[in-house]
């Protein structure tokens, strides 16, 4: 037994990620979206995994550099970037970012949640807006925590089929905004393989605060990169912060 580091969940679920997520969110919105933020410029992702978002966005011409602390995610990125035109970086998302400036960082699907702690997102922030270039902005794609939410542990079907079923194990604790889960994948072939996650959520409101902090004012703010209008029932957001 170990204690979760923040690579596991990469290590543990890179065999599977494009797979399970290749899909999650309408690929050639957000590539489309995204690329209104690039020009010529410099942009920076946060958690780059195997690319989803950044090898297509690298097609339309932009410069990329990525950071991801998992080895295995980054594995299957280069894999699919031969000729190197992305630079990514093994490091942590906090600690280890590349000197600016950016005209776009952004941080997709929930992985600013994989900052496990409120300081070290509001530490994030702030080396992000100090990497911003002047007119640059930084981009948040998130999930919005449902508000009624009960504390406590779930366990629930993520996928199953006629020899193989997906549960998705949880524990949620409502003060400290965190949830500590396994996706626990049971085959008849392959027996048991656990993918651990733990994230530390936020609302768009405490985010807005963060970026406030940090000097950065929120400038749209979207449901989905399909720009869908923002709204209280809005599961998600897209969220684009620039220099005050
Ligand atoms: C949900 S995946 C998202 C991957 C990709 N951005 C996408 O949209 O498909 C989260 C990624 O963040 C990485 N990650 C988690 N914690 C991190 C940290 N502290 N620093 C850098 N990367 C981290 C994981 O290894 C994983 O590749």
């Amino acid at each position: 037994m170990h204690d979760y580091q923040d690579r596991d969940y990469g290590d543990a679920i890179a065999d599977v990620y494009d797979a399970w997520y290749g899909d999650i969110t309408d690929l050639d919105a957000s590539v489309d979206f995204l690329a209104r933020f690039t020009g010529e410029g410099r942009v920076l992702e946060l958690g780059i995994g195997t690319g989803r978002l950044a090898v297509p966005l690298a097609a339309t011409g932009a410069s990329i550099v990525g950071i991801d602390v998992s080895g295995a995610m980054l594995d299957r990125l280069r894999a699919k970037d031969p000729d190197g035109r992305i630079h990514s970086i093994l490091g942590d998302m906090v600690d280890d970012l590349p000197d600016g400036p950016f005209d776009l960082v952004f941080v997709a699907y929930n992985t600013f949640f994989n900052v496990r702690d409120v300081d070290r997102q509001q530490l994030l922030v702030r080396r992000v807006a100090d990497r911003l270039a002047p007119n640059g902005v930084f981009v948040v794609e998130a999930f919005v925590p449902e508000s009624d939410r009960p504390g406590g542990d779930t366990v629930g079907i993520r996928s199953m089929t006629a020899d193989s079923v997906v549960l998705r194990a949880d524990r949620h604790d409502r003060d400290a905004q965190t949830i500590d889960g396994q996706l626990v994948e049971i085959t008849e072939a392959g027996g048991v393989r656990l993918r651990p996650y733990r994230i530390r959520y936020a609302t768009p409101d405490q985010l807005d605060d963060m970026a406030r902090q940090a000097g950065l004012v929120l400038a749209e703010r979207w449901e989905n990169t399909l720009q869908h209008p923002f709204d209280t029932e809005s599961p998600t957001h897209v969220s684009v912060y620039r220099h005050a």
